[in-house]
């Protein structure tokens, strides 16, 4: 047999009420057995006491001859057959004159016994002794008998203690036979109480070997305040947020597998209707290695930012961090971009004054400001104006990067840090080498794993702004 959790804790049970109730059968045994005997005692004593009084005028007749033997002994057999035990009646030194079971003259002078002795003081004392004669354990108790309170003799009572311990015996079994069957009782209980307990646990193991043969869509009952709903709960969270990451994780393969499929279609298309006789046509065939070359180029920032996705997923810090002034970074930005947004009459502007350095990966908070450069560049029309900035705040560093541009639709505008997520995919893609879609998915990834934030605000037709917080470079 398996020993599980549910044997362990049926055994636990079974230990404690074995040592409960056999402590308790024990303690109570022992009281019972004390009083049994207490009371037989008592019993005998009162018969002694009884028969000492009865006889009282007998024995004083008897010693002067006024009553015959024969009478005398019809009387205390008639008395030691209502006792139902051995009476033996000694005269004051000791020495026995009758006894019911016995020739009394086989009787040694009993004087020394306990319970004679103290009877003579008036007082009650049993024992229980071997019977010299017969070798059987008997117990004895003794009473004085007297007459206008001179003492005649004594009497001395026996009885065999065997029907005693009979008793005892009867009532240990009795008791033996109620403790067993609590425990009895106690362990039926507790397989019922082991189920009911551990059910919780073997829910979770059955989900949790589910979703180690890869099914993810486990949920087992959660109600409740203890500890084990607060585990099913844990559970349930932790099954929940890995199916919908393997949701994502499949979306973002046939995202990815599409993103690539249509340039290479595109690529091979041309290819091909240049092998099938139009190289022989210099415009068109230049026009198709023109968009071979550009669909290529698209191809290989793809997977560039794919792989940088990557990078970025595996790591969950960023490594080599190094104290980067603000405003040094962004003017490097700004002049890297400034020919572009000549060319296209928009107008670049930073405001920046002197601020304290933030601890930051440089490659990485570099690819952050390209990023939303390149957009602001790309989504606005001429004669736009792009504005960056950055303040500082106690304990952050506050950069926004702000355009008049096209704007982000409303309902766009919580998707636009998804990965490849375009607003507009025919606009986007015509754009010369064609957006992914990954750029801003990129950048908050680098911002959130620098420990800061980025928003989004936008008017269609009005602009853009994105603001990011970093944390200061701690001193
Ligand atoms: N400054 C902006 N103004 C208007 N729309 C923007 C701006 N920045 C981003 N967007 C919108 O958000 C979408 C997602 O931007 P993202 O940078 O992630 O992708 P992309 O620019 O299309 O591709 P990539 O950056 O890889 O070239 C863009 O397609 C664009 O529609
Ligand atoms: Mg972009």
């Amino acid at each position: 047999m398996k020993f599980g959790l549910r044997e362990r804790l049926i055994v636990t049970y079974l230990i404690l009420a074995i040592l409960g109730v056999g402590g308790l059968s024990i303690r109570f045994a022992l009281l019972e057995k004390a009083r049994i005997i207490d009371a037989t005692e008592h019993e005998l004593e009162v018969k002694a006491f009884t028969i000492a009084t009865a006889i009282g005028s007998p024995l004083e007749k008897f010693s002067e001859n006024e009553l015959a033997y024969t009478d005398f002994k019809q009387t205390l057999d008639r008395l030691a057959h209502t006792a139902e035990a051995r009476l033996t009646v000694l005269t004051v030194p000791g020495d026995p004159i009758y006894d019911s079971a016995l020739d009394f003259r086989q009787l040694e002078n009993q004087r020394r016994q306990i319970e004679v002795q103290q009877a003579l003081q008036g007082l009650e004392q049993h024992q229980i002794r071997r019977d010299p004669l017969s070798g059987e354990e008997r117990l004895y108790a003794a009473a004085i008998v007297q007459q206008e309170s001179s003492p005649q003799g004594v009497v001395q009572l026996s009885i065999s203690t065997a029907p005693m311990h009979a008793q005892i015996q009867r009532e240990w079994l009795a008791l033996g036979g109620s403790a067993l069957a609590i425990i009895f009782v106690i362990v039926i209980a507790s397989w019922w109480l082991a189920r009911y307990i551990l059910r919780p646990i073997f829910q979770l193991q059955h989900a949790a070997h589910g979703m180690a043969k890869g099914d993810f869509s486990q949920h087992i009952p959660d109600k409740g305040t203890d500890e084990l709903a607060d585990l099913a709960r844990a559970f349930n969270d932790m099954a929940s947020q890995l199916n919908e990451m393997i949701v994502k994780q499949r979306l973002f393969v046939a995202n990815a597998s599409h993103e690539l499929r249509t340039p290479l279609t595109n690529i091979k298309l041309r290819a091909e209707t240049l092998l099938d006789g139009a190289y022989s046509d210099p415009t068109v065939s230049d026009k198709f290695l023109h968009d071979i070359e550009s669909e290529s180029e698209r191809m290989e920032k793809l997977v560039k930012n794919l792989l940088t996705l990557s990078r970025l997923d595996i790591q969950t810090e960023p490594d080599t961090l190094v104290p980067i002034k603000p405003c040094s970074l962004l003017k490097t930005v700004v002049s890297a971009f400034s020919p572009q947004a000549a060319q296209k009459q928009i107008s670049l502007s930073l405001t920046c004054n002197n601020l304290p350095p933030i601890n930051a990966n440089r490659e990485q908070l570099h690819r952050v400001f390209d990023n939303l450069l390149s957009n602001a560049l790309k989504y606005s029309p001429p004669g736009s104006q792009i504005s960056l900035s950055a303040t500082a705040s106690p304990t952050e560093i506050i950069f926004t990067v702000s355009d008049t541009g096209f704007g982000i639709p409303a309902q766009d505008l919580p998707h636009i840090f998804d990965r490849f997520y375009r607003v507009d995919k025919a606009r986007t893609r015509t754009a010369d080498p064609g957006g992914t879609g990954l750029g801003l998915s990129i950048v908050q990834r680098i911002i959130r794993s620098h420990g800061g934030q980025i928003n989004v605000t936008s008017q269609p037709g009005q602009g853009t702004t994105f603001v990011i917080r970093l944390p200061r470079h701690p001193r």
